[in-house]
């Protein structure tokens, strides 16, 4: 019978009842690192965890079914995945072309490799059509895309430039960490590879860092595989169980994350303060068009600029959460009906199971008495932004601004002071 499951609802089952030793319903992590062979000679399939191990493999299938490759290594973290690709498909001395706004990382790793010669890099506009026409008649081995782009969120036109990049002779290497499969699928609009760092959207609780590479071909696949295994940066077990439960939630996390950044992104876009909101959600945001084409969703990431750094180190210490009202009056809502009528059976207000949860988690506006006196009275803007100083979801201001400090330093190093960001061999480490 055909499976008529979405990719998101295979997602949800991936390795459920896969355990034929003790019928596990939930996949069992496999921590060894070695593997007996029956006899000499007779692998059992897996002999070594670098090379491969099974709970590793179930993630990848599971990675790969969502981008619809035909298969998948996974990593310690997205910039191993991004070293595996280089290791892979750039020959010494070739030109690699990356968008001139890729994450911070990015630029770092091809900018270091380039200084020492390993290969040429050119940073491209890749919105620009002139600027990619210009880029590709040098024939890069690799073209890198980020769309949307991290940190300010512009959108690629996938099919085109791929087609274009295709035409020279170009592998096309896309990193989809932004939208997530939920979103969008790279290999659908014709790139040959997908890089993920799982360390975001994929995993989706902050406790794994991971990545993953997609290959459109099985030789594709092979040669990352074989590069990942000569470079030892394939990820962990335990790593690869926490990612393929956090990927179980990825459809219902991602349009959370798409309500919550559109709101947040109109918000922005109308406040005073800012200068400018960039998020492909905004109907006048100039990606907008081309996100509605590419894109199941306009994603869960946005940035904006203030007007200079001063304001947005005073927006970073001053804010860990930033509401739109209407979201904030929804949590504010005492949630608890009157003590004599209580058709849910919740704990009724002054019961001893409610007084805990005030004393354990005041912050929980769900079990909060309304008539008490609030500890911390939050502080509105005039355009109807709560700033509040509790953390417990939403978007997190204090990266976004963190990054697009490291992009405009990068880009335009008279307009902040402070190079706190370690970007050379020799500087320190940083993210
Ligand atoms: C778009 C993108 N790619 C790659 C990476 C690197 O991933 P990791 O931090 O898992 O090494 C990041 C990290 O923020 C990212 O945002």
């Amino acid at each position: 019978m055909a499976d008529r499951r979405t990719r998101l609802t295979r997602a949800t089952q991936a390795g459920l009842a896969w355990d034929q030793q003790h019928h596990a319903v939930v996949p069992p992590i496999y921590l060894s690192t070695t593997y007996a062979w029956p006899k000499p000679g007779e692998s059992p399939g897996h002999e070594y965890s670098r090379s491969s191990n099974p709970t590793r493999s179930l993630l990848a299938e599971t990675i790969a079914d969502l981008e619809s490759g035909a298969g998948a290594e996974i990593t310690a973290s997205g910039m191993a995945a991004l070293t595996t690709l280089v290791a892979a498909f750039v020959p010494a001395g070739a030109l690699v072309a990356i968008p001139h706004d890729c994450y911070g990382g990015t630029w770092r790793l091809f900018s270091s490799l380039a200084r020492k010669e390993q290969f040429e890099v050119a940073y491209v506009d890749f919105t620009d059509p002139a600027a990619t026409a210009a880029v590709l008649a040098r024939k890069p081995a690799l073209v890198l895309l980020e769309s949307p782009s991290n940190p300010l969120l512009r959108i690629t036109d996938l099919p085109n430039v791929i087609d274009a990049a295709h035409g020279v002779g170009a592998t096309v290497a896309v990193d989809n960490t932004f939208l997530s499969p939920a979103l969008q699928r790279p290999i659908e609009l014709g790139a040959d590879i997908v890089i993920h760092s799982t360390t975001k959207f994929l995993n989706g609780h902050s406790d794994v860092v991971g990545g993953a590479v997609v290959g459109a071909t099985a030789e594709i696949v092979q040669e990352l595989r074989w590069w990942a295994n000569c470079l030892g940066t394939p990820g962990g077990a335990l790593d690869s169980y926490l990612t393929l439960r956090g990927i179980r939630t990825l459809g219902v996390r991602m349009k959370a994350h798409c309500d919550n950044a559109q709101a947040l992104a109109e918000l922005l876009a109308q406040h005073p303060a800012v200068r400018a909101t960039h998020y492909p959600g905004l109907s006048d945001d100039p990606g907008h068009d081309l996100a509605r084409q590419q894109q199941d969703g306009f994603g869960g990431m946005l940035s904006f600029e203030l007007n200079d750094l001063a304001a947005a180190k005073r927006c970073l210490s001053g804010a860990h959460l930033l509401l739109p009202r209407r979201i904030a009056r929804r949590r504010r809502k005492p949630h608890l009906p009157p003590r004599e009528h209580d058709p849910r059976g919740h704990a009724a207000r002054g019961s001893s199971r409610c007084r805990n949860l005030r004393r354990h988690a005041p912050h929980r506006g769900r079990h909060r008495d309304h008539r008490r006196p609030r500890r911390r009275p939050a502080r509105r803007s005039r355009q109807g932004a709560q700033v509040v100083d509790r953390s417990g979801g939403g978007t997190r201001l204090a990266s976004l601004v963190h990054r697009s400090e490291r992009f405009t330093e990068r880009c335009d190093p008279g307009l902040l002071v402070g190079a706190d960001q370690p970007d050379a061999p020799g500087e320190g480490v940083g993210a």
